[in-house]
């Protein structure tokens, strides 16, 4: 059996990530293919342990090298327990951000780790999406759209816009080196328009009957 897609979607807090992973599952499910929903930090039950340690409490609770290794540990249950057991099985996999998050939020941001990032990506991850969709929209518009949700987990959007506008800039970039990977989204449009998008892109690469 062949391997499963592997998608991953990025973009700044509240972006509309978790919405279009949504919309693009059931597409993809409403026209026979299987497929796994699942998001990082998290996806497995020890990777959303080590969401908690990360996603809460004061935005000073870690060092950037710390953090980092936080995140590649979730991401590395993620993937032996999650990712590639069902990509093994020939399903589609859709995940709510993956190691672009890191390249941006901890490599660009935080200090000059860059280099850091990608030898731990190298490894101890080793695996990049088929397919990454970069939802791409104005930091202030997402920035309220966000903090209006106030889920809880907000250290990251409790750092402010300019800190938003950074991750924007970082995430374009990464859009740039990478074309063949990437398909970046215009996300100031209704839910419906950027799924619609995203379902014609997505769904004959997934090998959808629809
Ligand atoms: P993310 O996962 O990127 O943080 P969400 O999908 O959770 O983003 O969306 C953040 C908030 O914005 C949610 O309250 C959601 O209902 C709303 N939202 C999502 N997409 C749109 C859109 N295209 N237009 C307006 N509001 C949206
Ligand atoms: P998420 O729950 O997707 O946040 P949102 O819905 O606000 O987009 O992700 C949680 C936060 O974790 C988000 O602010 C980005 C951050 N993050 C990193 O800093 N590094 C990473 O490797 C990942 C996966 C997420």
């Amino acid at each position: 059996m062949t391997s499963g897609l592997f998608i991953s979607f990025e973009g700044i807090d509240g972006s509309g990530k978790s919405t279009q992973t949504r919309l693009l599952a059931e597409a993809l499910r409403a026209s026979g293919r299987e497929t796994i929903l699942t998001r990082e930090p998290g996806g497995s039950p020890g990777a959303e342990e080590i969401r908690q340690l990360v996603l809460t409490g004061d935005p000073t609770r870690w060092s950037a090298e710390t953090e980092l290794l936080l995140f590649t540990a979730a991401r590395r249950d993620h993937l032996e327990r999650t990712i590639r057991p069902a990509l093994d099985a020939g399903h589609t996999v859709i995940t709510d951000r993956f190691a672009d998050s890191t390249r941006v939020y901890q490599g660009a941001t935080r200090g000059d780790l860059r280099d850091t990032v990608d030898r731990l990506h190298a490894l101890m991850i080793g695996t990049e999406p088929d397919l990454t969709f970069l939802i791409d929209m104005d930091p202030a518009t997402a920035l309220a759209r966000g903090l209006a949700r106030r889920s809880g987990e907000d250290r990251f959007e409790d750092m402010g816009l300019g800190f938003q506008e950074t991750l924007r800039a970082g995430f374009l970039d990464l859009a740039a080196q990478s074309p063949d990977r990437f398909r970046v989204i215009d996300g100031n449009r209704t839910p419906e328009a950027v799924a619609a998008e995203i379902s014609a892109i997505a769904l004959p690469r997934a090998g959808a009957t629809a």
